[in-house]
């Protein structure tokens, strides 16, 4: 039986909600990954010290174990440096949504004036606080990627210091731009390494996956699974896996969000087994993240085995990406 072993993943973009959904998902990314960056768009947005604070708290009281650390992010506001320096040992990063662009982005940023951030964005530099962003515009949908490239280039110009991850990018707008800042990294999801808009909208209609930004073309997914295959330095992975209850992603008005954090390291092996690249998983998934957040994860080591595997139905009331049907490998052992 073929087996591949991955040492401490990490998952650098994760949503874990609050209350018992987050009771019911946290165990499932504990169980395999040694840490996630914990995305803060919750209602209300976590904005303060005591916020952050208490929030780790129900993280950590949610897994059972130790060994899993939650890095924690901030939700990007106008803060000033006195703020930041009180905060900056309980957060690995600050995130920045657009306003109203997502699931509970509503407090988020309304105008990208350079100016309005110097002082956050400054501090920032100086604290060595990296700022995620979240990088889609209000314009047509298949667009908003793209377009937000000028603001990617205006922050990574004005600001060298601070460094700037685009998150979850899906196109080749965003690949390309790589490496054009020193300052620009990249976390990229499984689902947007395996669909495009066809696997969303172009038979019948998969509210599963459906997500924010959309799954784009065949030309952005080789972009996209070019750089992620060769673990790019750059770039890192972050699943992105996003719970909403069954009755919010299977109704009229369809949530945003795709929830892969059960079945993602089978899925990434499968992918990068595909292409023959099982030799570069290790970087994407862990090392490249440890190099640019500089953590060193609890160790954790996760082996796979090549046997078909029949992904789950749902898990408590969440339905995830491909549920019920059979993906190539399965979690063999965690130590
Ligand atoms: O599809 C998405 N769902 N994209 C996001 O940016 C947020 C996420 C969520 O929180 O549900
Ligand atoms: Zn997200």
């Amino acid at each position: 039986m073929k087996t591949h072993t991955l040492l401490m993943p990490l998952d650098m973009h994760l949503h874990l909600r609050d209350g018992v959904m987050l009771e019911n998902v946290a165990p499932l990314t504990a169980f395999t990954f040694s840490g996630a960056l914990i995305m803060p768009n919750l209602v209300p947005p976590v904005d303060t010290l005591e916020a952050v604070q208490s929030y780790k708290q129900r993280i950590m009281a949610a897994v059972p174990n130790d060994y899993f650390e939650s890095y924690m992010t901030l939700f990007y506001k106008n803060y000033d440096k006195a703020f930041l320096e009180n905060v900056v040992d309980e957060i690995t990063a600050i995130k920045l949504y657009p306003a109203g662009i997502t699931t509970n982005s509503e407090g988020g940023v309304s105008s990208f004036d350079i100016e309005e951030m110097r002082v956050t964005l400054e501090a920032m530099s100086e604290l060595g606080i990296p700022l995620c962003v979240h990088g889609e515009t209000d314009g047509f949908v298949m667009d908003r990627e793209a377009e937000f490239m000028s603001i990617y280039e205006l922050l990574a110009k004005n600001f060298p210091k601070l460094k700037l991850v685009m998150e979850h990018i899906t196109t080749k707008a965003a690949v390309d731009m790589l490496d054009k800042y020193d300052n620009l990294y990249a976390t990229i999801t499984v689902h947007h390494l395996l669909l495009t808009l066809d696997d969303v909208v172009g038979g019948m209609m998969m509210p599963h996956h459906f997500c924010k930004p959309i799954a784009k073309r065949p030309e952005d997914l080789d972009a996209l699974l070019g750089v992620a295959l060769e673990a790019h330095p750059k770039v890192m992975f972050g699943s992105d896996s996003a719970p909403h209850p069954q009755h919010k992603k299977e109704s009229c008005g369809c949530a945003a969000g795709v929830f892969t954090a059960p079945i993602a390291l089978q899925l990434l092996t499968e992918i990068f087994e595909q292409f023959d690249k099982l030799d570069n998983l290790q970087s994407f998934v862990s090392d490249n993240a440890q190099n640019i957040y500089g953590i060193c994860p609890e160790f954790k080591e996760v082996t796979l085995e090549k046997r078909p595997f029949v992904v789950p139905e749902n898990y408590a009331g969440v339905v995830p990406m491909y549920a019920g049907e059979v993906i190539g490998w399965a979690i063999e052992s965690v130590d």
